[in-house]
């Protein structure tokens, strides 16, 4: 796989917040990458991480949190080094993203038509308003919504949630970003909505050339989207290859829980699947082991004194487990 190919490409991210209770480690290995032309999936618990990674990315973390360390690297540079300026006109322009939910991402008092303009003028200062109404029509109608002219005249909240997530996405895409980062764009949809944004997401990357970053707690929703899977558990990655090797070869115990938390197809009720026994951890007192190790089926004595590195599986498959890098698999 060459360097070319590489569209992002992030490195032992680390991200902290400051709160009264103490010092949160929400995010102390992050490492992924986004492919040109693929989709790459982060998968994990709620509190697991996946969310302050694409912020810290982005350069979108709160004011009381800070990338310690790590690099980000997206067409030769390193988005964590960079100034508020610089990372103003990437965002938007290069990277977008779209958000969990996508009714409060509207602001209620502006139509669709003078959110879409506003966002295109932006970005594109030259470009006359009757131009920037014209590509927003465009766009909408792209997202498959009928009769854009009059969607464009209408108020946020006169729209469904699945129409509000459509118009988020065409935002996201109106200056042909290179890279989508979606947070969770289908979890606040039902299900059918959910499939549909997950098609139209499929056919944008594909006709677009466009990368995406597909954040999402369900290993089920992303099986049929992603080329490449991430699994984030207490801030670090647990594992990481195709989505074939992931879904087909998992080694890592957490993985392999997540798998079997998958509903059933006909089975599609939309609920959570974080389904494992067990607590999270506490991301202010992180065990000092593997962070799985307190749940894991498979825990021996070294997963609770010392943390796992990654494993080379080989084929761009690697896992963070002792008994990996012991040798000897984990067949439960
Ligand atoms: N502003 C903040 N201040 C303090 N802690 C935070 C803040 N934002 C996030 N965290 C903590 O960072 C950790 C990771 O949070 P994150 O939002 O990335 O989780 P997530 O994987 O996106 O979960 P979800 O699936 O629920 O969206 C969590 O423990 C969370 O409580
Ligand atoms: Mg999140």
């Amino acid at each position: 796989m060459s360097d070319m190919e590489m569209l992002l490409e992030v490195k032992d991210l680390k991200v902290t917040f400051s709160t009264p209770r103490g010092t949160v480690h929400a995010v102390s290995g992050g490492s992924f990458s986004v492919r040109r032309g693929e989709v790459t999936g982060i998968v994990g618990e709620s509190g697991s991480g996946k969310s302050v990674s694409a912020y810290a990315v982005m350069g979108l973390l709160p004011a009381n949190g800070r990338a310690e360390s790590g690099t980000a690297f997206f067409g030769g540079r390193d988005l964590l080094s960079l100034g508020e300026k610089e990372l103003r006109k990437i965002r938007g322009k290069e990277i977008s993203m779209v958000f969990q939910d996508p009714v409060t991402a509207l602001d209620p008092l502006f139509t669709i038509g003078s959110f879409l303009t506003e966002v295109l003028l932006s970005h594109s200062p030259g470009m006359s308003k009757k131009d920037a109404a014209k590509k927003s029509v465009e766009m909408l109608a792209v997202m498959g919504i009928r009769d854009p002219e009059s969607v464009m005249q209408r108020y946020p909240d006169s729209l469904s949630g699945g129409m509000c997530q459509r118009v988020m996405i065409a935002a996201a895409l109106l200056c042909d970003p290179r890279l989508l980062i979606a947070d969770e764009p289908t979890t606040a949809l039902d299900v059918t909505i959910q499939e549909e944004i997950l098609s139209l997401i499929q056919r944008l990357k594909d006709e677009r050339d466009m990368s995406v970053l597909f954040i999402t707690h369900d290993l089920g929703v992303v099986a049929r989207l992603c080329d490449r899977v991430t699994v984030m558990y207490g801030g670090f990655v647990m594992e990481s290859g195709s989505a074939g090797q992931i879904y087909e070869g998992a080694v890592h115990p957490y993985t392999k829980a997540l798998l079997s938390a998958i509903p059933r197809l006909d089975d599609r009720e939309g609920r959570p699947l974080a389904a494992l026994e067990g607590e999270p951890i506490d991301p202010i007192d992180l065990p000092q082991g593997c962070v799985f190790a307190p749940r894991c089926p498979s825990c021996t004595e070294i997963c609770l004194r010392e943390r796992p590195e990654a494993t080379d599986l080989g084929d761009g498959h690697s896992a963070a487990c002792h008994l990996i890098s012991k040798g000897g698999g984990t067949d439960d």
